[in-house]
């Protein structure tokens, strides 16, 4: 049959009536990404680029889906014998109760980005913890365990980046979220990465902050490496979640948003002089150990970068 692209947004009400919705549709959509917003991922840029290099025939394609809409939309993806999918804002969390099983680090992150399914069970995996190392050695050619970290958020990436901090025993971790409560229960359960001997004077190893301008400014100075993983800067009009002037030369800069290019917190990064990067990045990384979970294969990493 003629090749037949899929559409570039699909909906939870397009899911339910999936066969009629992509009759024309060739090769067929068995894979994808549930996120809400989403319309911006370049997942599928990615990840369709790895099949074509592969030849394998199917095509993935982005999916607007409400939280509310979540456990129903697993289920269709589940009975429509979807290869696997992607989660992004606000599923991550949710979904960890939403599938059959979690693999270890999935479950000890507290968050799940990757869905496959084997043998009609919904298996989580969380591939955004070792993306972001991989995404930090490449923009900045260090390693997590030489850096003090400062994580912005306390949601599904956020966790994945933190324990991954944790686990690589980087120096110290700060995190700083709008609601405290959770970024302390964030902090209590990696408390165990961070018991080592290793001092660093009068400042906490590991710490929870306010979301304030004043909690930011005494932390700086202590702080190698400030990652947003919050969705500021998501939206073009969005504020840098941390205001330039708030920031130093000595800093790496990551934003884990990477809509429109530079985002306001790169914007705001290099305007302090600081060394920034957007998250395209950490997307190829995830993407890729998304893509190996899926089909068991070597994803085809520099045909992925070249896609973006
Ligand atoms: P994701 O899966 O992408 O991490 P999430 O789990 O919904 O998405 O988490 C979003 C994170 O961004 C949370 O830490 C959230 O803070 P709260 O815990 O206080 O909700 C943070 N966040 C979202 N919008 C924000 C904003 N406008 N300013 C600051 N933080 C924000």
């Amino acid at each position: 049959m003629k090749k037949r692209q899929a559409s570039a947004l699909y909906t939870f009400g397009d899911l339910q009536n999936w066969r009629e919705v992509t009759r024309k549709v060739q090769p067929s959509v068995r894979l994808g990404v549930f996120g809400d917003p989403v319309a911006h991922s370049l997942s599928p840029k990615i990840q369709n680029a790895a099949l074509q290099h592969h030849k394998i025939d199917m095509q993935y394609a982005t999916f607007q889906i409400a939280p509310d809409e979540l456990a129903d939309g697993l289920r269709f993806a589940r009975e429509l014998d979807f290869v696997g999918l992607n989660l992004t804002v606000p599923h991550k969390i949710v979904a960890l109760d939403r599938v059959d099983g979690v693999d270890l680090t999935a479950r000890k992150i507290g968050a799940i980005n990757t869905v496959a399914l084997r043998e009609g069970k919904l298996l989580g995996f969380n591939t955004d913890a070792v993306a972001f190392s991989r995404a930090i050695r490449e923009e900045f050619a260090v390693d997590l365990r030489d850096l003090r970290v400062m994580v912005l958020g306390a949601g599904g990436a956020a966790r994945a980046i933190a324990t991954q901090c944790g686990m690589e025993g980087c120096e110290r971790l700060v995190i700083a979220n709008r609601t405290l409560e959770k970024a302390n229960q964030l902090v209590e359960q990696l408390r165990e990465y961070f018991v080592g001997p290793r001092v660093l004077g009068p400042v906490a190893r590991l710490q929870a902050i306010t979301w304030e301008e004043s909690a930011f400014r005494f932390q700086i100075a202590n702080i190698d490496l400030v990652v947003n993983a919050t969705p500021v800067g998501l939206n073009r009009t969005d504020p840098s979640p941390i205001p330039a002037r708030l920031l130093a030369p000595h800093l790496m800069i990551y934003d884990t948003v990477y809509a429109h290019g530079r985002t306001p917190f790169v914007t705001a990064g290099l305007e302090a002089g600081a060394r920034a990067a957007n998250g395209l990045s950490m997307l190829l990384h995830q993407g890729a150990l998304s893509f190996q979970t899926w089909f068991g294969r070597e994803a085809p990493v520099d045909v992925m970068r070249q896609a973006l």
